[in-house]
Formats: structure tokens, C-alpha cells, sequence
């Protein structure tokens, strides 16, 4: 299987995105980011024995003066502020500078965490992903997105603060537990349902590959979703507009998800069934035959992601719903589908509708 290079494109803040079995223990890929400094890799309890030292021993060789490890505890709960403010204390103590690199090793959690302690320690320093999770690969990675959650509502602290390069090691997928893995999918699904009916379809025609993991479909199914994700983060790096279509399933999703409690639903179920609700929603509106969302719900379950609403009471909904960052001025903004393969930004969901369509559960 061989290694790949894209680029987000975004100027002066521009950065590789590096996918390819084995690759996070090549030296040269860290080489131009780490020379001469010091790094602190923030991975988590359930990572660091697996890969931790590997990444170490390959940032010594890539020229780092010395090596900081801070061990978050592992899990969506532990996205807060208290795993921020350990790693503030751990940076302090080791007295690091804005020359110091952080190194996210781990899933989203992570990411998100350590790349908004980048963002914001002594007003913001370098960050560089290796993502471990599929869903770290495909999505959470690549485009600058931080943030912590608040007990009322997730992401809902954060910064954009784009990387200094994604080292994305396919290889590391094999310890990944199966509902980890089929989350990720999830994500993978998406880009081809907003944005490429073709990938959808070849989606579909290889499932069963990618849910045994075999690694061409899997270098596939990461390489397209990057570029995607890539394509539309470059033309609207800070979400004033087409960046929103990225957020398709995610504010069914993250009602789900913080209505449930963080760590019940794994965000990329959360998001499946968001997708899945936000389909059918499409359908039920008229703008896509009930059959297209039927075969985006089929694709997701053969995948072996959830597809059914959780039986929250119609307030609840409504409630997390209502505390999603793309609303404005209190009316809910939805990511609807025109079609399989080309979403829309719908700002003006007609709000009697989508309580019925909540209600009948
Ligand atoms: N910043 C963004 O643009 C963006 C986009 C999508 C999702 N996210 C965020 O990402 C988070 C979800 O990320 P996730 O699905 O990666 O979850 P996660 O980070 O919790 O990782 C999932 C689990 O897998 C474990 N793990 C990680 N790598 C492993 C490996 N190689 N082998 C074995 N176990 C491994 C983790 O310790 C964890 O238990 C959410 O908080 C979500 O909001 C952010
Ligand atoms: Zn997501």
C-alpha cells in the first residue's frame, strides 16, 4: 500500500497531511517541524502503551532537544477543562516556551484538546496531529478545529488553530476497537453524502472491505474523505459558510450526544443517527425522494452504525438542538440534503415541521 501527501491549501498557515502505513515512525516527516526544539506529546492512558514511546524515539531522531509526555485520561468525559488546565500545568513546569511543539497522538479527544492548549498557551504555539482513530484520520485532524465541551453543550469552548502537519499512520488502525472503527465510518459516509454521490456509491460497493479493515479500501476511504475535508476547509477556513456542510448529522448528533451524557453514544454514532434523522427530515421537507434517504440509512447500518432516535422527550431536543453554534438569532440552522451527494445550509428550517418530525419519535 503506498503513502500519500495532500495539502490543505490556506496560504502562509498551509499544511501537509501525510496518510500511509507505518509513517508515524518516520523521522523525516517531523524533522521540519521539530529541529531544535522541544515537543510535548499529549496522547492519552489507552495510547500511550501502544504508541507513545514509538513516537518518542522517532521525535529524537527528528531532532527534538527533549521530549515531554502528558498522559490525559481517556474518554469524551475528559474532554474538559481539567485535562486543558494538566496540560497548561505540565507545559509551566517544564517551563515551555512558544518554541515548543505539542504532538496530539490519539483519537479526536485528544486532538481537540491538545490543539486547543496549542491554540492558547502563551497566546498560541505549534501543533502537530497523529491521529490514531479512524475518525481522526478522516475528519478531526485536518482543519484547524480545537475545543473542549462544557457541561452544557459540546465544542462549545474553542479556537481555530490550524496544524503544522497530520501524520495519519494507517497501521495504527489495527488495535482499534470494532465500534471505534465503524464510528470513523461515519464520518467517511458523510463526505460522500454532502459532497460526492461517486464516493457514496463506491462507499456502498465496497462495505464489506471496509469493515474488515482491508487496507487498499481503508487507504481509499481515508485518502477521498482527506481531500474532501480538505477542499471545502481551504475555500472557508472559519466557517462563514460552505465549511457548515462538514456539520451534516452533527446537530441531531450533538444533541444526541450531550443529551445522553458524553461517552454514552460515541460521536460517530451520534452523527450516523444524526444523519440518518437529517435525511429522512430531507425527505419529509420534499427535497429528496424517501428512497435516497432510505439508501443513506441502509449504507449506514450495513456499516454497523445506528439509525434510530434515541426516545427523547420533544423539550429535550429542541433544548440541545437550540445551543448548536450555527444557529442565529434563535432559529435552528440544519445541514438538509438536495440530493444524495450535494447538501444545503438551510438557515430557515420551518420550525413546525421539524417539531412534528421530532415528536413522531
Ligand atoms: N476538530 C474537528 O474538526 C472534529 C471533527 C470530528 C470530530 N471531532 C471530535 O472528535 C472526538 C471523537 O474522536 P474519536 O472518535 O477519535 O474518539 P476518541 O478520541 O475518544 O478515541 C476513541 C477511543 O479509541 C481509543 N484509541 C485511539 N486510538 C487508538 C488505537 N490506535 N488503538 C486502540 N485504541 C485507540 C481512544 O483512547 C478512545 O478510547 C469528539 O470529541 C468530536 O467532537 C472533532
Ligand atoms: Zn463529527
Amino acid at each position: 500500500m503506498s503513502e500519500t501527501v495532500l495539502r490543505v491549501e490556506l496560504g502562509e498557515r498551509a499544511y501537509p497531511i501525510h496518510i500511509g502505513p507505518g509513517l508515524m515512525g518516520r523521522a523525516e516527516l517531523y524533522a521540519p517541524h521539530v529541529q531544535g526544539r522541544r515537543a510535548a506529546l499529549v496522547t492519552n492512558e489507552t495510547v500511550a502503551p501502544l504508541y507513545a514511546e514509538r513516537v518518542e524515539a522517532t521525535l529524537a531522531q527528528a531532532g527534538a532537544t527533549t521530549t515531554l509526555r502528558i498522559v490525559l485520561r481517556d474518554g469524551e468525559a475528559f474532554k474538559t477543562w481539567e485535562s486543558l488546565e494538566r496540560i497548561y500545568a505540565q507545559l509551566l513546569e517544564a517551563q515551555a516556551d512558544r518554541a515548543t511543539l505539542i504532538v496530539a497522538l490519539g483519537g479526536g479527544v485528544v486532538g481537540d484538546v491538545a490543539g486547543f492548549a496549542a491554540a492558547t498557551f502563551q497566546r498560541g504555539i505549534p501543533h502537530l496531529q497523529v491521529p490514531t482513530t479512524l475518525l481522526a484520520q478522516v475528519d478531526s485532524s485536518v482543519g484547524g478545529k480545537t475545543a473542549i465541551n462544557h457541561a452544557l453543550g459540546k465544542n462549545m469552548i474553542g479556537a481555530f488553530h490550524q496544524p503544522v502537519a497530520v501524520i495519519a499512520d494507517t497501521a495504527s488502525l489495527v488495535t482499534l476497537p470494532p465500534r471505534e472503527f465503524a464510528a470513523g465510518l461515519a464520518e467517511v459516509v458523510k463526505h460522500g453524502a454532502i459532497h460526492d454521490l461517486e464516493f457514496l456509491a463506491w462507499i456502498e460497493s465496497h462495505a464489506q472491505e471496509l469493515v474488515a479493515r482491508e487496507p487498499r479500501a481503508l487507504a481509499h476511504a481515508i485518502r477521498r474523505s482527506c481531500e474532501i475535508k480538505a477542499r471545502i476547509v481551504a475555500a472557508d477556513e472559519r466557517e462563514t459558510g460552505a465549511r457548515a456542510l462538514l456539520n451534516f448529522g452533527h446537530t441531531f448528533g450533538h444533541a444526541i450526544e450531550s443529551a445522553a451524557g458524553y461517552g454514552t453514544w460515541l460521536h460517530g454514532e451520534a452523527v450516523a443517527t444524526g444523519m440518518a434523522l437529517a435525511a429522512r427530515f430531507s425527505a419529509r421537507l420534499g427535497r429528496i425522494p424517501a428512497a435516497d434517504a432510505q439508501r443513506l440509512v441502509a449504507l449506514l447500518a450495513r456499516l454497523g452504525l445506528p439509525v434510530d432516535a434515541p426516545s427523547f422527550p420533544l423539550d429535550t431536543w429542541l433544548e440541545y438542538m437550540g445551543r448548536d453554534k450555527k444557529n442565529e438569532g434563535g432559529r435552528i440552522t440544519l445541514i438538509l440534503l438536495d440530493s444524495l451527494g450535494r447538501a444545503a445550509i438551510v438557515k430557515d428550517t420551518p420550525a413546525a415541521a421539524l417539531r412534528d418530525f421530532l415528536a413522531a419519535g
